[in-house]
């Protein structure tokens, strides 16, 4: 793709603020003549990314005049943005859609609509079409940009808009965003994936890989720090390959830089870390930064170099522990987390106990860990595949043991210790009523009075359990 066709353009956007002007002028006189505000309501289920792309769809309804609603139920537009990486999401998407007939009934003037992920793949968009009638607007993340239009039209022309175009996908710059969280963002640095890791449907409905502007990133960053953000992850799916598609030349590790030189009070994350591109330079860049958190979600998928090559994702276990052995030399107290794939076709006992054995290697901070769930369209979901659901779970549980046992081992290992924390949160364990999170993302209950919600104490930790630290504020407060 060349430069100016990644973006999508000034007068495409511009387009779209007429459409988003008309709107807004029909919710301004519907509230002056009535006095009813119309209202939105925007569900989301998928990653940090659908999240994202959830801001931006409130930031655009904002725009047009509609406040948010209380539930679906009280809403005159209903998007219901999905995802499509595992079966379980998608069923759960679709009995909510399923749900929305009562609704709708209900109120026949409100207008529904699904976007996202799932809606992306023909096979679902056919069956919205088909099996859901109520549904009045359906768009690909593709067309995410222009929801004003389509919304326009699913208001006045009285028939039911579609917007699924497969593409390679653009990079709409300047929307509207209403982020939910002052303190905690997200911000998008690539969109797409160009790995086609054989079992994933994401490079499917997300596109080709697009790295945004490295000032623009740089612009938004600076902003939500000076608005008070104290903790920022920057988004896409395979983050350590940002840039390559620039014509500038920058890498992700140089972007990173760029971001740890702004000055204030933040910490940055990032995520997801593609294993085959985490490279030397990217763990010597947080090792030597002022705001980069010290963890990272390294998703190593399995542990049996003949799976991994099935799936296509071009490193071996090997690489994979030498690369982890590196970070964890450079960045002393490193949390390291990731994401397994349990029952991919084919996976034997053998190559089972690899991936049990890595982790035992690894002892992961924490797990993320998934049955494998067939994609429509992905290779993956023509190999042969003899276990049975059983088997799959049987070896699911193991791990889940296993890591279990591990995370338990590691949360034990800081009770005593004395940590300084910001209490930025609120937890609904009995006793303690704040929450924080360590520079590493562990979660930490933390018992404190009142005055301390949103300062820097020190907190000793008397007590772990397998996913949290539970500790209490010695009074003297830091900041
Ligand atoms: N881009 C990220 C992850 C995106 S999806 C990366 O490459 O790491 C998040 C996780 O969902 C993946 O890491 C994988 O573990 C899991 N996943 C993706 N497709 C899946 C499938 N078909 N079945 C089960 N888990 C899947
Ligand atoms: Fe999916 Fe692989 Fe791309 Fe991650 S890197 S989104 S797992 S294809
Ligand atoms: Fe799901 Fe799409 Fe994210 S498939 S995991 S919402 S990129």
């Amino acid at each position: 793709m060349t430069e100016d066709k990644k973006f999508v353009s000034p007068e495409e956007l511009a387009r779209q603020k007429v459409f988003s002007g008309r709107i807004l002028r029909e919710n301004s006189a519907a509230a002056a003549d009535s006095g009813t505000v119309r209202r939105y309501w925007v569900d989301c289920y998928g990653c940090q990314q659908n999240e994202a792309d959830a801001e931006v769809l409130r930031g655009q309804l904002r725009e047009m005049g509609y406040a948010p609603a209380g539930c679906a139920e009280d809403a005159d537009v209903v998007l219901i943005n999905t995802c499509a990486v595992r079966e379980h999401a998608e069923s759960r998407e679709l009995g909510n859609i399923g749900a929305l007939v009562h609704v709708k009934r209900r109120r026949p003037g409100m207008v529904i609509g699904v976007c996202g992920c799932m809606t992306q793949q023909a096979h679902m968009a056919e069956k919205l079409k088909k099996s859901f009638p109520y549904v009045d607007l359906v768009f690909g993340t593709h067309a995410l940009w222009r929801l004003p239009e389509l919304l326009w039209h699913a208001l006045h022309d009285g028939r039911r808009v579609f917007d699924t175009e497969n593409a390679d996908g653009r990079i709409a710059e300047g929307l509207p965003v209403e982020r939910r969280d002052r303190e905690r963002a997200g911000v998008s640095i690539m969109y797409g994936c160009n790995n086609f890791c054989t079992y994933c449907i994401v490079p499917y409905v997300r596109g080709r890989e697009r790295s945004r502007d490295p000032e623009q990133i740089l612009a938004e960053v600076r902003g939500l720090v000076a608005d008070g953000c104290r903790d920022i992850t920057l988004l896409g799916q395979n983050v350590n390959s940002y840039g390559s598609d620039r014509p500038d030349g920058i890498r992700f590790p140089e972007l990173l830089r760029r971001i740890d030189s702004i000055d204030g009070d933040f910490i940055v994350r990032f995520m997801t870390s593609h294993p085959k591109d985490a490279s030397h330079e990217l763990f010597d860049t947080i090792a030597e930064s002022r705001h980069l958190a010290r963890s990272i979600h390294l998703p190593v998928q399995c542990g049996s170099d003949r799976i991994l090559r099935l799936m296509n994702r071009r490193y071996t276990v090997a690489q994979y522990v030498s690369l982890i052995d590196y970070a964890r030399e450079r960045i002393p107290g490193l949390v390291v987390t990731s994401d397994i794939i349990v029952g991919f076709p084919g996976e034997t006992e053998e190559d089972f106990e690899g991936t049990l054995d890595l982790v035992r290697r690894v002892r992961y901070d924490s797990l993320f860990t998934f049955l494998y769930s067939p994609r429509t369209g992905t290779p993956a979901a023509g190999m042969p595949d003899p276990a049975t659901h059983e088997e799959k779970q049987a070896r699911f549980d193991r791990l889940l043991a296993l890591q279990n046992r591990i995370s338990q081992e590691i949360h034990d290992g800081y009770v005593g210790r004395t940590l300084e924390l910001r209490l930025d949160g609120e937890s609904r364990a009995a006793g303690y009523p704040f929450s924080a999170r360590t520079s590493g993302g562990r979660l930490v209950h933390v018992r404190a009075p009142e005055d301390a919600a949103g300062k820097v104490v020190r907190v000793t930790i008397e007590r772990a359990s397998t996913y949290a630290l539970f500790g209490s504020a010695d009074g003297e407060e830091k900041v």
